[in-house]
C-alpha cells in the first residue's frame, strides 16, 4: 500500500484508512440506538399500523427543496389490548417503518406514568417546558395511557397534551390496556372526545406474548 501511494506521489499520512473514520451511521442505525433494547428489532406488521405509516409518510414535508421529507401532520392511533399483546412493540415498529420509508422522524416516547411524574411541579425543572416538548414533537409514543392512578392532575395534564397535539394535527401513537368505556371515564369527556376524532382504534388479539415467550 505504502509503495503504491508513494509511486503516485501521495503522502500516506493524508490518506484516511477506514479505521480512522467513524462508521457512517444510517438513519435506521441512529434510530435503533435511541430505542429501548427490548424494542430495537421491532418492525410493525399490523395492517392498520402499516396503513398509518403510509398516511404519515404521504403527509411528510421537506423543510427545503431537496431535503429529506420530515413527519409533519397526520392521524393518530389508539392501540388497545391486554398487557403483553404487543402494543409497545408495534408502536416502536411503526417509527422504524417510517425511517425505512426514508422519512425523517423527530420522535419521543414516554409512558403516561413517567410523563405525569415529569410534570409534577418541582423546583429543579420547568414543567411547562417539559409539556411543550411532548406537545410539539412531530411524533409521540404515549404508552400505557390509563395505567397511572386517576386524579384531577392527571386529567388536566392529559387534556393539555392531547389538546395541543389535536390542534396541530400531530401524529400520536397511544397505547392502552383499558377498555374504551373505562378509558373515557378515566380521561374525562374533553380528552375522550378529541381522541375519538383524532385516532383510529387498533384492537390487539387478547394474547399475552410475555407468557407465551416464558413458556417457550
Ligand atoms: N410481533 C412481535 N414479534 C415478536 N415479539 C413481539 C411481537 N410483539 C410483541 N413482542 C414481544 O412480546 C412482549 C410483549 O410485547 P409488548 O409490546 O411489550 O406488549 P404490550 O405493550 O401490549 O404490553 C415483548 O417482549 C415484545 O418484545
Ligand atoms: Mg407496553
Amino acid at each position: 500500500m505504502a509503495r503504491i501511494l508513494a509511486a503516485r506521489g501521495i503522502d500516506q499520512a493524508t490518506v484516511a484508512t477506514p479505521l480512522d473514520e467513524p462508521e457512517p451511521y444510517s438513519p435506521e442505525q441512529a434510530l435503533i440506538a435511541g430505542m429501548p433494547p427490548r424494542y430495537r428489532s421491532a418492525v410493525a406488521e399490523n395492517p392498520q399500523v402499516l396503513g398509518w405509516v403510509r398516511q404519515v409518510a404521504d403527509q411528510a414535508v421537506a423543510p427545503s427543496v431537496g431535503a429529506r421529507r420530515q413527519v409533519a401532520t397526520g392521524p393518530s392511533l389508539l392501540m388497545a389490548g391486554v398487557v403483553g399483546a404487543g402494543k409497545t412493540h408495534e408502536a416502536y415498529g411503526a417509527v422504524r417503518r417510517l425511517v425505512q420509508a426514508g422519512i425523517g422522524v423527530r420522535w419521543r416516547a414516554t409512558t403516561a406514568a413517567d410523563l405525569y411524574a415529569e410534570l409534577r411541579p418541582r423546583s429543579d425543572t420547568d414543567a411547562e417546558r417539559v409539556l411543550v416538548g411532548y406537545s410539539r414533537v412531530p411524533l409521540l409514543i404515549l404508552d400505557d395511557l390509563g395505567a397511572a392512578k386517576s386524579s384531577e392532575f392527571v386529567e388536566e395534564q392529559t387534556y393539555r397534551l392531547i389538546n395541543r397535539r389535536y390542534n396541530h394535527c400531530l401524529p400520536t401513537l397511544i397505547t392502552t390496556n383499558l377498555p374504551i368505556g373505562e378509558l373515557r371515564a378515566y380521561l374525562g369527556d374533553r380528552v375522550a372526545s378529541r381522541l375519538r376524532q383524532m385516532t383510529t382504534r387498533v384492537e390487539f388479539e387478547p394474547v399475552d406474548r410475555r407468557r407465551l415467550q416464558r413458556a417457550a
